[in-house]
């Protein structure tokens, strides 16, 4: 049974039950702890929390899901996907344990013909939680499963939550048993591989607070009503009905395996586990940077965008030990837009820009590895020159650190090279480097563990924002907290009355506020927190504002005077000053936001912002620098708009209506059903939008753009000034061409011409000094091979040269005398004064000297000895340095003496 068809009959069944089709969020929701959706039930936390009602009791959805803490399993088992869909069905409050037990059973055993999946019932187990006594009745009574085909197992395993703070419960979860062929007896507590997990039903009726893993956190308490929600894997559902051995081998990632068998000298399947692994991780990589990407992740050095480049740079590499010799991205993308498109549409509507973002990190990868390569190069050469055959753990894990190189690849380049690697200190710096990175990772999970003492706060309703029509507002302290640790009163030293004796930070919570919290790419407002009444002395001064759960405003402050008290009335102010620049700042982003994309189009898609009164900065989705052109052409259209004294409109509605006005939302946002939208000049600039704007456009005052660069691939940013700093920057440049005027002593429009003439001088000028420093060389190498000397059959150059010469020098130095030479016998060898004392030596033997038993590395390592140093290279060409100048003389006439001796 095709993967499409598992997918259709899984909703229809749910749907005839009257659950309602809900769609598959993004895999992006707005949880800073949660990565990527890595369940279905993930869009419905607030509906089994219930902070919200949900529109329907029941719900079914199939859920595009990412889960990457397996990342190294992928390709090894059978069963491990990064990237996977997740069907589901839902019930929230309304039927528990047996309507979905019924349900699942009914489904899965159903015959093919009668619109199930056929499974047979003899080979299907149910694993309970080890307490759940109701629902091994259930299993007995519902699906007739002996008592040997249910087991109970513990909170590891059958106590489901999302990793983090939420709805939780006990799990039922069913297995398929795949045969003797896979694995010993004795249901999924024997072995997994075998028995392997289809459905999971979790009986969510609990909230858990913190915890450190699977089986130890905190529960809550109870839900306000007793849910359902289930997952069944549609990849492993498609590999058992399309009786292959693995999901990538199931229809969806099959003819991606097949695409790059095509390429590879070596095919998939034939007998080469490792190959067949990196076949498995390419299919399995490419959906899920295909889908992350079409969710609105670029390639980065943190948080999803890491994941993303992680994924792809491992495709690159695994094509690249495949054998695989040509870029293979855009094939990629194609594969899993062919396959995954009927399910996805968006894939196929957005494939365009998927696709140049994949290839573009490819390109920039291919490169790095070209640069990396260069440094394994000097790094092999001189574990050879040191006489080693093992490339040391810390230049592996340097090609790691800084240029991505796998350590299979590292091994692999050594292997050519005619070296090993070190590869237990590589890993051991490896080990390193992760043990930091969890210790960063705990660190930021305390953080967040404070946050649960504003719950009660977030959960009395949103702060109510009046600061678009005033910047005054009286208001009520909700919440006074130091250090994230709710105290009922804050006095000017900083210190709550409850004890801590070190001023903290200090935020206060008010019901209403004119103060913007930073959202949107725009920064918080400054401001003031002003007593009333009795307490009319206190003031503190608010530094920023910052958005919890995004509905509860902290305003962070230092308490400059009196104190404040939970429950008092005090006035609320915004500084107008930087409000007034504030605007300026975002709605001169959309203006260039909007100019931009009427010079590049609409492929230049916005990424990410950010203003600050007098400044912006503005990141979109583009290959390339612009061109000179482009910029000028951008800045005279925003600047033309300002100078239109535009009308800046802002109004809520529905979303839907918002986007078919062809509103610009941010890619992979999650918004709300209800929208503001801001409009500047009509359709020139209409976008989703929560800050703070301009009244018209005139008020922007002059944009400046500063300059265009790279944030990554496939990511560039515009910066400019706005307003007075606009003015400001001016200033200063019109200031630093008069600097330059003056110096040079033309009219300022002649600087360009004139910096041309010296530049072109100092070119010629740079040639004749390095003509002059050949002919020198050239006239030195004469002479020293003019003082060639005899000694046995040897034509000897021993000779200390004038000057302090760097080893590079000596070296040419040497080359060129040899060259000079002829072929007869010959040895030269030269001793410099170096800089800082040093004592660089070069020794060179030609072929004939060679022939008489005589070695460039042996000589050196003499010359070494006298000067107080070492060296060592090859039998035609050795290098060393001293430190001991007093030694030339001797170390010369040993030289003589050694020659002598041959
Ligand atoms: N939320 C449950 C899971 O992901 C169904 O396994």
């Amino acid at each position: 049974m095709q993967t499409h068809e598992i997918r259709k009959r899984f909703l229809e069944h749910f749907v005839n039950a009257g659950h309602t089709e809900v769609p598959s969020a993004s895999v992006i929701l707005d949880d800073p702890n949660l990565l990527f959706v890595n369940a279905g039930m993930v869009q419905f936390v607030p509906f089994f929390l219930g902070q919200r009602t949900p529109p329907y009791d029941t719900a079914t959805s199939i859920q595009k899901c990412i889960r990457t803490p397996d990342i190294d399993e992928v390709g090894i088992t059978t069963r491990h996907n990064t990237f996977f869909q997740m069907a589901g069905n839902f019930s929230f409050g309304d039927y528990f344990k047996r309507g979905a037990i019924e349900l699942a059973w009914s489904l899965l055993t159903t015959s093919v013909d009668e619109g199930g999946y056929g499974f047979d019932p003899e080979r299907l187990w149910a694993t309970v939680y080890y307490d759940d006594d109701e629902a091994i009745g259930l299993w007995q009574e519902i699906a007739g499963l002996p008592a040997e085909r249910i087991q109970r197992r513990g909170m590891a395993d059958n106590y489901w939550s999302m990793g983090i703070p939420g709805p939780c419960g006990p799990c039922s979860e069913i297995y398929y048993d795949r045969g003797p062929d896979y694995g010993v007896e004795g249901g999924p507590e024997a072995n997994e591989d075998r028995y392997i997990e289809i459905w999971n039903l979790v009986f969510m009726q609990n909230e858990r607070g913190e915890g450190t893993s699977k089986d130890d956190f905190e529960i809550l308490g109870p839900l306000p009503r007793k849910n359902i929600d289930t997952g069944m894997g549609v990849e492993r559902i498609a590999c058992l009905l399309q009786n292959v051995d693995n999901v990538y081998e199931t229809d969806l990632m099959r003819p991606t395996i097949d695409a790059v068998a095509a390429l590879a000298p070596r095919g998939y399947s034939q007998g080469n586990a490792a190959d067949d692994v990196r076949y498995r991780v390419i299919a399995d990589h490419s959906r899920t940077a295909a889908i992350i990407i079409g969710d609105g992740v670029t390639p980065g050095n943190e948080g999803r965008g890491y994941v993303l480049r992680r994924l792809l740079r491992r495709i690159i590499r695994a094509a690249k030990l495949l054998g695989v010799d040509q870029p293979i991205m855009a094939t990629l993308m194609v594969c899993v837009r062919d396959a995954m498109g009927p399910s996805y549409p968006e894939l196929v509507a957005d494939f365009d820009r998927i696709s140049r973002i994949a290839v573009a990190e490819e390109t920039a990868f291919n490169r790095t590895l070209a640069a990396g390569s260069k440094l394994f190069a000097d790094a092999a050469e001189a574990t050879r020159a040191a006489g080693k055959s093992e490339l040391p753990g810390a230049q592996a894990f340097a090609l790691h650190d800084t240029y991505g190189f796998p350590i299979e690849l590292t091994c692999e380049m050594a292997a050519e090279a005619g070296l090993q690697v070190d590869e237990l200190g590589f890993r051991e710096l490896m080990a390193e480097q992760r043990n930091r990175a969890k210790a960063d990772a705990a660190a930021r999970k305390h953080a967040h563990a404070d946050l649960s003492a504003y719950r009660e706060l977030v959960d009395s309703g949103p702060t109510e924002f009046t600061g678009f029509t005033e910047l005054s507002t009286q208001a009520r302290i909700l919440g006074i907290f130091v250090d994230g640790k709710r105290v009922p009163v804050v006095s000017h030293t900083g210190r709550p009355e409850s004890g801590g004796d070190a001023p903290g930070r200090v935020e206060i919570v008010l019901d209403r506020t004119p103060l913007y919290a930073e959202s949107g790419g725009q920064i918080a407002d400054i401001g003031a927190i002003l007593g009333t009444g009795s307490s009319a002395t206190a003031r503190a001064a608010v530094t920023d504002v910052q958005k919890i759960a995004k509905t509860l405003f902290t305003h962070r402050v230092n308490v400059e005077s009196g104190e404040f008290v939970e429950g008092d009335t005090v006035t609320a102010e915004v500084d107008a000053e930087w409000r007034r620049g504030a605007t300026q700042g975002h709605s001169g982003t959309h203006m260039v936001h909007a100019a931009l994309r009427e010079v590049l189009g609409p492929g230049a898609v916005q990424a990410g912002s950010l203003n600050r009164p007098g400044y912006l900065r503005f990141d979109f989705n583009w290959q390339g620098a612009l061109s000179d052109d482009q910029r000028t052409r951008i800045e005279e259209i925003a600047n033309e708009a300002v100078q239109a004294d535009h009308q800046v409109n802002t109004f809520v509605t529905e979303l839907d209506k918002a986007k078919a006005m062809g509103a610009m939302a941010l890619f992979g946002e999650a918004y709300p059903d209800q929208v503001r939208v801001v409009e500047i000049g009509g359709p020139f600039s209409l976008e989703l939008c929560g800050g703070t704007h301009v009244h018209n456009s005139a008020q922007i005052g002059p944009i400046s753009l500063l300059g265009e660069s790279s944030v990554g691939s496939g990511v560039r940013r515009v910066e400019a000034y706005v307003g007075l700093e606009s003015f400001k920057h001016l200033s200063r440049e019109r200031a630093l061409m008069a600097g330059l005027a003056s110096s040079l002593k033309v009219p300022s429009e002649e600087v360009p011409a004139r910096v041309a003439t010296l530049v072109d001088k100092l070119k010629s000028a740079e040639k004749e000094l390095e003509r002059l420093r050949l002919a020198g060389a050239r006239a030195a190498a004469a002479g020293a091979a003019a003082g060639a000397q005899t000694v046995g059959r040897v034509k000897l150059v021993a000779q200390r040269v004038d000057g302090p010469m760097s080893a590079g020098d000596l070296r040419s130095l040497v080359g060129s005398v040899k060259s000079q030479l002829g072929a007869d016998p010959a040895v030269i060898a030269l001793i410099a004064e170096g800089d800082g004392g040093s004592v660089p030596f070069v020794v060179a033997v030609n072929p004939a000297a060679a022939d008489l038993g005589l070695s460039a590395n042996d000589l050196v390592k003499a010359i070494g000895s006298a000067v107080d140093g070492r060296g060592g290279g090859k039998p035609d060409l050795a290098q060393g340095s001293g430190r001991n100048a007093a030694g030339i003389d001797a170390a010369l006439a040993g030289l003589r003496a050694e020659i002598a001796r041959s």
